[in-house]
């Protein structure tokens, strides 16, 4: 028998499952011809088989010995040093192979993932791109590439493998699901959406697809955004300031227009046209069905965009005679109302346009308590001194209506936002001296808002008396204090356009 037709039994018997046959004529041909590289790597492929990496690696190794050339065996050797952990002597061997022969395909995967597992991921990358340069069509490169890239966040990248893919598969569902879920992570979150609503038509039943449909949705309508409907508090003040303010004939311009509440209201009040704007495309699609089926589709306008893309005498008519807008977030700031509102007032409305609400600020108290030492201080922990772990405490948090808390200093306004006025919107330092009116260890502020819907109606969730979907912030003092009865505490502030900073110390008497 010569060496071709030993090998060829050798295949054969493996295949049949007779391993001890396979590796007995693998022995055989080794012993025959033991100058012939391929015996050598033949009886390597059985040993592994039966998991016995450390022969099998020898059996490589001197198939490469007996041929220097042999790509297949340094690429087997190195799969066999992958399985038994010694990544990096796998990489030089994967290295050697494709040196001896580009074209041996699965080397260059082999090479990607032993540099993953090695943690060197750009070499990864690297070998992966140079790999799709020969086969540009190979689907498990491409989805090694979209995994690899979207593993270390490198969204562009990922997505742009992913879509190869499908140009190549375009019902590969795993492949579409993990396109949908990059995109959702590069914050492409109306592509994201897209993706996963066709998929929930393709496969309505698949948890992973519902997931990703429902992920998109939340980061695109935030959670509090249902809530935030049912608070009557909230709603029944912009109702009465907008009754109080909306005369018959007026066009009122609302920023925001959430699900259409406050379009509505301007409407029903008599305005005479209301345009309201949604940057959020599917929440405007939503607003626009719940406008018309309410019957309000003849007089409000739902303008898909942001208030700062609005042109005059493109999207609106002219300039607005009333502002309405609710795009306050606990810390006031945080939902961009002041730079929307700069612009609107410089832009979109008459220079003598009411606005609703016409006045908002920032108030905060002094505050100690064992509630709030709890979540911004730390002593000793099953005996241990933890003290210097505080240096991680949150310096902002949202917390609980029901905090208990011991106030410190009066409710004292921290920031106050005239909407009439631009120049309380524009970014700015501030600083409070605030009288302690009991003592205690003052570990913060506790901070709220108050709407001045108009002069005379108030909203404000005060952590004493409202239930609110607007969350309280307490904001952390870098050290916790004593303070006494009339001593008095330096609270500076910082604001920008959609950013809050506070801290605060004693001030020296
Ligand atoms: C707090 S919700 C209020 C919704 C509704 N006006 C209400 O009171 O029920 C604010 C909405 O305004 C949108 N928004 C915030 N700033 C915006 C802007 N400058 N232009 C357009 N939409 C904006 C948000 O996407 C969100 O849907």
């Amino acid at each position: 028998m010569d060496v071709g037709d030993l090998l060829k039994r050798v295949q054969s018997l493996l295949t049949a499952g007779d391993v001890a046959g396979a590796e007995a004529a693998a022995r055989e041909a080794c012993r025959t011809f033991p100058k012939v590289s391929e015996a050598h790597n033949a009886l390597g492929v059985v040993l592994r088989t039966r998991a016995d990496y450390p022969a099998a690696l020898a059996a490589y190794q001197t198939a490469i010995a007996t041929d220097v050339r042999n790509a297949r065996a340094y690429n087997n050797a190195g799969e066999v040093q992958a399985q038994m952990g010694a990544h990096a002597d796998a990489v030089v061997n994967y290295q050697h192979a494709i040196r001896v022969d580009r074209n041996l395909r699965p080397a260059h995967r082999n090479l990607a993932t032993a540099l993953t597992r090695l943690g060197r991921l750009d070499d990864a990358a690297q070998v992966l791109r140079q790999a799709l340069q020969l086969y540009p069509d190979d689907k498990t490169l491409l989805f090694d590439m979209a995994a690899l890239e979207h593993d270390r966040e490198r969204f562009a990248p990922a997505i742009e493998a992913y879509m190869r893919y499908l140009a190549l598969d375009p019902h590969h569902l795993d492949v579409r699901i993990n396109y949908g879920s990059a995109l959702l992570d590069a914050g492409r979150h109306t592509q994201a959406l897209a993706e996963f609503t066709a998929l929930l038509k393709i496969a309505p039943g698949h948890l992973a697809v519902q997931h990703g449909y429902h992920e998109t949705l939340s980061r695109l309508v935030p959670p509090w955004h249902v809530p935030m409907m049912n608070e009557d508090q909230r709603n029944f003040a912009y109702r009465d300031a907008i009754r109080a303010v909306v005369k018959p004939g007026d066009h009122v311009l609302e920023i925001g227009t959430g699900a259409g509440l406050l379009a509505m209201l301007s409407a029903q009040a008599g305005a005479h046209k209301v345009t309201t704007c949604e940057m959020v495309q599917v929440v405007a699609a939503e607003a626009t069905r719940i406008v018309a089926q309410n019957g309000f589709g003849d007089t409000v306008t739902v303008l898909p965009k942001k208030s700062t893309d609005i042109v005059i005498g493109v999207d609106m008519p002219e300039q607005a005679d009333v502002m309405v807008s609710e795009i306050l977030a606990n810390d006031f700031v945080g939902e961009g109302v002041l730079p929307s509102l700069l612009d609107a007032k410089a832009r979109l409305l008459k220079p003598d346009a009411r606005i609703i609400p016409a006045r908002g600020s920032m108030m905060g108290v002094l505050v100690g308590g064992d509630e709030v030492r709890y979540l911004l201080d730390l002593g000793d922990v099953c005996g241990f001194d933890m003290r210097t772990f505080t240096k991680f405490k949150p310096w902002s948090q949202s917390v609980p209506q029901s905090i208990a808390y011991d106030a410190l200093s009066a409710d004292v306004p921290l920031v106050t936002y005239d909407f009439h006025d631009v120049q309380t919107l524009k970014p700015a330092n501030g600083a409070v001296n605030v009288s302690v009116i009991q003592a205690g260890r003052c570990y913060g502020v506790l901070q709220w808002i108050r709407i001045n819907l108009t002069d005379e109606i108030v909203y404000e969730n005060h952590p004493r008396t409202t239930q609110s979907v607007w969350n309280k912030v307490l904001y952390a003092f870098p050290q916790p204090f004593d303070v006494a009865a009339g001593d008095k505490v330096l609270v500076q502030l910082w604001h920008s356009g959609s950013h809050f900073y506070l801290t605060g110390a004693k001030a020296s008497n």
